[in-house]
């Protein structure tokens, strides 16, 4: 009877969810193959979306699936779900590699209480052959008619073209909660959330759902449009929608780069939802962040892409599709390389003479109407010149972990930015807050552990790449940006969602705090007007910031002791010791610039009609 009430159960959800090969919920020892080719293709590799380390030449240790050690049909690969459940379907992919060819083709299916009597799951006449894949990289899923009650779960390959390799998820129910079973993946969220996927259109209708539910502290806006013309939508909190407030820093979240990876979309989305309750809740610490900050939250810079995979589903889509834009390019690559024109400089000497440390210009070529830039690159940085941000982090998937600037690894010493120890707090605040990321002992989503169990990296110290967000935004402007990596599961099922924000909900704030963290306070001249465009230095740190447009400046630094230099063009600098202390809240730093001399001289000479002048007038003076 539980079983028919919950067959029931699962039909209306439609599916069950994965049982969490992708995800990593299920272990490496609940994986169990009759033989594997080597260690790098054991059972633990046959994981859905598993990808092959193409770095290495030859991928022996870390293969992209589970491969049998012959080509023979009595192999099987084994799933204990640690428990008994109802099985409802199984999903196949063939083997990543750039050279191999290997996908199975046919398969039997198998379950077993106890891992020794197994039952081959049959039509009431003959054993059921499921057809398995037609090329490497696209799932193709297998439902069963009826689901079946069991604890494991066998593949038995019947054919395959090249060899014997695949990867796979096995889609399975709770059984009853009437019983004593508690599910693993079951989290009852404290907060009445919206946890479901949301497409462009729910997504625009939940911003606009909380926008009206908090029109004091919210308001909506776009930085631009797609190749295919949907709006990339903001939300904006703070107690002043609309505008920037003079000492106010400014900090963005963004997600959806590549459109594929679609938890930071809806980790933005119950961001919203739990800010707007908790605020209007009277939640001291979520209305001090609101008081204090002006955050902006754009959960979908990709949006054409994001649609694709949404259309394919949470398991459906390959590793890759909707990763590009509509146009073919990947967006969180797709900006001006600066680091090419800064360590140029550097090697010249002529930084920061000639060339400046901070606020590089972008190359006149790289804006021009025939330069391969996407449209919503373009949007993009037209929002990071308005505003000026001073935090901001981009939400990914596909790994668990932070990565930090510089993401272009020119020389082994270059990669660390000037910042470099800020940086690696900034990512430790995220991470170590997770609930998960730093629990790295298993190993990342493909290989070992490459963050000495910390959860962070330096991005180029993992894969170097050049035009990144994150170098960019350092070098362009005032915003210190990293990379989120939420999990190895680029597309969660949706009844993940609710643990995935019990994940995320905590280091999402506390990464926001952070923005509070340094020094901060406003440039003026000697009549009390904010100077804008002045530079901020700070000894021993080759990286300026420079001020707003109301002299008010930031900038994040750990705590300790800081010679501070604040210079604007026909002013004379000023230096001043700033001490940031361990506890948050950014230290104020506030600086007055008196006119230098040659100002002055230049006005006398305005004044006298540009005539050469008398040197007694100018003593005079
Ligand atoms: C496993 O045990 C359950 C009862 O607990 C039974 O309904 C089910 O048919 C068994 N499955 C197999 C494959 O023997
Ligand atoms: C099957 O494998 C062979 C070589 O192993 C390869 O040439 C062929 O393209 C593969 N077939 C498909 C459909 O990929
Ligand atoms: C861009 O390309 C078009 C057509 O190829 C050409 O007519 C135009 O002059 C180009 N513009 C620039 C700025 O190079
Ligand atoms: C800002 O100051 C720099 C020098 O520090 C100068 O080169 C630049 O033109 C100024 N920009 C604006 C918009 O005033």
């Amino acid at each position: 009877k539980i079983g028919k009430s919950r067959e029931k159960a699962c039909r209306q959800e439609e599916k069950c969810p994965p049982l969490g090969l992708e995800s990593h919920k299920v272990d490496n020892d609940q994986l169990l193959a009759s033989s594997m080719l080597r260690y790098g293709a054991g059972p633990h590799r046959g994981r859905l979306n598993m990808q092959a380390d193409q770095e290495e030449e030859d991928d022996d240790f870390y293969d992209g699936a589970w491969c049998a050690d012959n080509e023979e049909t009595q192999h099987w690969y084994e799933v204990d779900a640690r428990r008994e459940v109802e099985f409802t379907g199984v999903i196949l992919q063939g083997r990543d590699s750039p050279v191999h060819n290997d996908f199975v083709t046919s398969y039997f299916v198998a379950f077993s209480n106890d891992s020794r009597t197994w039952t081959v799951y049959h039509d009431g006449y003959a054993e059921w052959l499921f057809f398995g894949n037609v090329d490497k990289d696209t799932p193709v899923i297998s439902e069963f008619v009826e689901p079946v009650v069991a604890r494991y779960i066998r593949i038995l390959p019947q054919s395959w073209n090249g060899s014997l390799c695949m990867r796979l998820e096995v889609m399975a129910c709770p059984l009853s909660s009437l019983n004593s079973y508690s599910w693993q993946n079951e989290v009852t969220s404290v907060y009445d959330l919206d946890f479901r996927h949301h497409n462009y259109k729910d997504m625009r209708q939940m911003m606009k759902v909380i926008n009206e539910e908090c029109p004091s502290i919210t308001r909506i806006y776009n930085i631009g449009k797609s190749f295919r013309g949907l709006k990339i939508y903001a939300m904006e909190f703070s107690d002043n929608p609309g505008e920037h407030e003079t000492g106010e820093p400014e900090f963005r979240y963004t997600a959806g780069l590549h459109g594929n990876e679609v938890l930071g979309r809806e980790m933005l989305l119950l961001l919203m939802q739990f800010m707007c309750k908790e605020y209007n809740d009277g939640n001291p610490r979520v209305r001090r962040l609101i008081e204090d900050t002006r955050i902006h939250l754009v959960p979908s810079l990709n949006p054409d892409a994001y649609e694709l995979a949404y259309e394919m589903g949470s398991e459906m889509g390959n590793w890759a599709l909707g990763h590009w834009t509509e146009e073919g390019y990947d967006l969180f690559i797709n900006f001006p390389d600066l680091n090419t024109i800064l360590w140029g400089a550097q090697e010249r000497g002529w930084v920061p003479k000639l060339v400046p440390n901070h606020h590089i210009p972008i190359p006149e070529n790289f804006l021009s109407e025939n330069a391969s830039v996407a449209i919503e690159i373009r949007a993009i940085i037209a929002w990071m010149e308005k505003i000026p941000f001073v935090l901001g982090a981009n939400i990914h998937g596909g790994e668990q972990m932070v990565t930090y600037p510089f993401d272009m690894v020119p020389t082994a010493k270059l990669h660390q930015t000037p910042d470099d120890s800020i940086f690696r707090w900034l990512a430790i605040a995220y991470a170590s807050t997770h609930q998960t990321m730093t629990e790295t002992h298993r190993g990342m989503c493909h290989t070992d552990d490459f963050t000495s169990g910390q959860g962070i990296i330096n991005g180029g110290s993992w894969k170097s790449t050049s035009g990144s967000m994150n170098d960019f935004s350092y070098l362009h402007s005032n915003c210190f940006e990293l990379s989120l990596y939420l999990g190895c599961d680029k597309f969660p099922h949706e009844s993940e969602l609710p643990q995935e924000w019990e994940n995320n909900r905590e280091a999402l704030l506390v990464f926001m705090e952070q923005v509070h963290r340094g020094i901060k306070g406003v440039v003026k001249d000697q009549g009390g007007n904010g100077l804008a465009n002045a530079s901020i230095s700070v000894e021993g740190i080759n990286h300026d910031v420079k001020t707003a447009v109301n002299g008010d400046y930031w900038r994040l630094l750990n705590p300790g002791e800081y010679r501070v230099t604040a210079r604007a063009e026909a002013f004379s600098p000023a230096t001043k010791i700033c001490v940031v202390g361990y506890e948050i809240g950014a230290t104020r730093c506030n600086f007055v610039l008196a006119k230098s001399n040659w100002k002055r001289i230049r006005e006398i000479m305005t004044l006298n009609g540009n005539r050469p002048i008398k040197l007694s007038k100018l003593n005079k003076d």
